[in-house]
């Protein structure tokens, strides 16, 4: 299992104190098709996705992707539980490539690190990363 020192507890809930729930998934959806074209090939069924911005479905998607993060993030001490089904899901289903997760992950981060703004210091940013990186491994089946 995955260690969490308090500092990194803090530093987590401290980002997703600050992010929209609403919005900011959509945004770091969006910036990921946009910047990797060809990630679009996974939301064929989302319809017309030349403007991803203007496509309701992938702004509705970002928001839960980002709701079970923000989720996950309250169960820091059983992620893979919280997260179980969902990753039979990536790895089965959508047969996910991990270099697309890094991908997301880092849209992601971009799009938390300007809601932070001067609070994201490095160890918020390494904590960050230890999260997000913990959600790919269980997404796509990594974890032991
Ligand atoms: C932080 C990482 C991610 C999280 C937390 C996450 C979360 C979710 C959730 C909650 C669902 C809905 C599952 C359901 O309806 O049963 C889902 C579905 C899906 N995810 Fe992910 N996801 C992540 C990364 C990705 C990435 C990187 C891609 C592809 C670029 C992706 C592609 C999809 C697709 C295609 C679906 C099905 C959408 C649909 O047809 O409605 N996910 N994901």
């Amino acid at each position: 299992m995955v260690h969490w020192a308090a500092e990194e507890r803090a530093a987590i809930a401290s980002v997703f104190s600050k992010v929209d729930l609403e919005r900011d998934g959509g945004d770091a959806l969006v910036r990921l098709l946009v910047v990797h074209p060809h990630t679009q090939k996974f939301f064929n069924s989302f319809g017309d996705l030349s403007d991803p911005s203007s496509n309701a479905k992938v702004q509705a998607h970002g928001k839960e992707v980002l709701g079970t993060l923000n989720n996950a993030s309250h169960h820091l001490d059983d992620m893979k539980g919280t997260l179980h089904q969902l990753s039979d899901d990536h790895t089965n289903i959508l047969n996910m490539d991990p270099e697309i997760f890094k991908r997301f992950t880092k849209m992601l981060v971009i799009v938390m690190a300007t809601k932070v703004g001067p609070a994201f210091t490095p160890p918020v940013h390494v904590a960050l990363d230890k999260f997000l990186d913990s959600v790919a491994d269980i997404l796509i089946q990594r974890y032991p």
